[in-house]
């Protein structure tokens, strides 16, 4: 039955112990690390975990019964000679384990956000990646959610009439936080192409000066897609909220993901001119994990030779908002055409 070999480069939550910090928690439906997702999908066979620290390689290898752990990554993928490649070490490391493991035979991988810390690395992964014809997702979960697929095909559809706006009600940190948010608006606005971004760096003490930060910078602003949608990008305190504006309907996500409010709007109340928006019901939808998803998305990439549903290039958007953003700042709030020409800019995330 198992088709695909997989090693997990970086064994700290994401890779395998995340899922014990959720079980409480109704936004998040197990498997949610990778390793856990990769036992639940009868393709994939994971045979190794690697971590510079090998005690938590041995933690998880024992763990999840796999055969194998090592210190060094470069070794793990040179001797496993894996199809699929996890990437669950920090942003910061992304770009470097991305870039071996394209060099060493990796047939797909899946590699966490933030995608990596600067344009110029995502530039370098996107052309080590798409030159092999490795097949690509990232970690921005939302995306693989079961509701906010629902909630996509409404849009596609025209149930919300034509999408004017997504709303993201709280931006923290832009590669690390935000970077889930981002991949959502894109996607619900059906990952369009990047216009434009406007906005302020919220972070205290920013320094605009530098063209490298030690923190990942929080900032608030728009963004125009091609397809004419806005995108709001707010700091409101509320977590994880977000909304997707039609002229004929407007849906609120609420509690993460998992209640869904939709309104129809209505006008022309026998001869007044006033707007409502009148509560509907949401269409109803079976949760399921999006870890899971976006690995059987992948093992369907390998099988058919086709592309990933995400892809690198979705995954570098998210990055272009964040410094675009940021270049907005640093121009006294201008306007800035996306995707940027500089792209050596760098942040650290983690
Ligand atoms: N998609 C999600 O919902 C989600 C949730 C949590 C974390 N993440 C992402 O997962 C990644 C890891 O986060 P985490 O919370 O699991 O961190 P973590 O610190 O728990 O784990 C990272 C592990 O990588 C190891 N590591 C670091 N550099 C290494 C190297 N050069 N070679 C080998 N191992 C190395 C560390 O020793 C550590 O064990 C981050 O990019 C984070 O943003 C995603």
């Amino acid at each position: 039955m198992t088709k695909y070999r997989a090693v997990i480069v970086g064994a700290g939550r994401m890779a395998g112990t995340i899922d014990d910090e959720v079980l409480e928690y109704d936004a998040c439906v197990l498997p949610y690390s990778h390793a856990a997702g990769y036992a639940a999908v009868p393709d994939v066979e994971l045979v190794a975990f690697a971590d510079q620290n090998l005690e938590k390689a041995q933690s998880l290898q024992q763990r999840y019964g796999v055969a194998r752990a090592y210190e060094d990554y470069r070794e793990m993928i040179e001797r496993e000679r894996p199809d699929i490649v996890s990437i669950t070490t920090p942003a910061t490391h992304h770009c470097e384990a991305v870039l071996f493991a394209a060099e060493h035979g990796a047939r797909a991988i899946y590699c966490e956000k933030a995608l990596c810390c600067s344009l110029a690395d995502a530039d370098r992964m996107t052309a080590a990646v798409e030159s092999r014809n490795i097949k690509f997702n990232t970690g921005t979960l939302r995306r693989w959610a079961v509701g906010m697929e629902t909630l996509r095909d409404m849009v596609d559809r025209g149930d919300l009439g034509q999408l004017q706006a997504v709303v993201t009600y709280s931006v923290g940190g832009m590669l690390h936080s935000a970077s889930h948010f981002f991949d959502l608006m894109l996607y619900l606005a059906g990952d369009p192409e990047l216009e434009w971004a406007q906005g302020t760096v919220t972070t205290a003490g920013f320094d605009p000066e530098p063209e490298r930060w030690d923190a990942d910078l929080s900032g608030i602003g728009q963004v125009r897609f091609d397809n004419g949608v806005m995108c709001h990008l707010l700091s409101t305190g509320m977590w994880c909220e977000f909304a997707a504006i039609g002229s004929e309907g407007a849906v609120q996500i609420m509690n993460n993901g998992v209640d869904f409010a939709l309104r129809k709007r209505q006008t022309a109340v026998e001869g007044r001119g006033y707007v409502e928006y009148v509560p509907t019901p949401f269409p109803a939808f079976q949760r399921t994990s999006p870890t899971v998803r976006l690995i059987e998305d992948l093992v369907t990439a390998l099988d058919t030779d086709g592309q990933t549903r995400q892809g690198i290039r979705r995954a570098v958007k998210t990055l272009e908002i964040a410094f675009g953003i940021i270049q907005s700042d640093r121009q006294s709030g201008a306007r800035v055409a996306l995707p940027l020409q500089d792209r050596e800019y760098w942040m650290h995330s983690h």
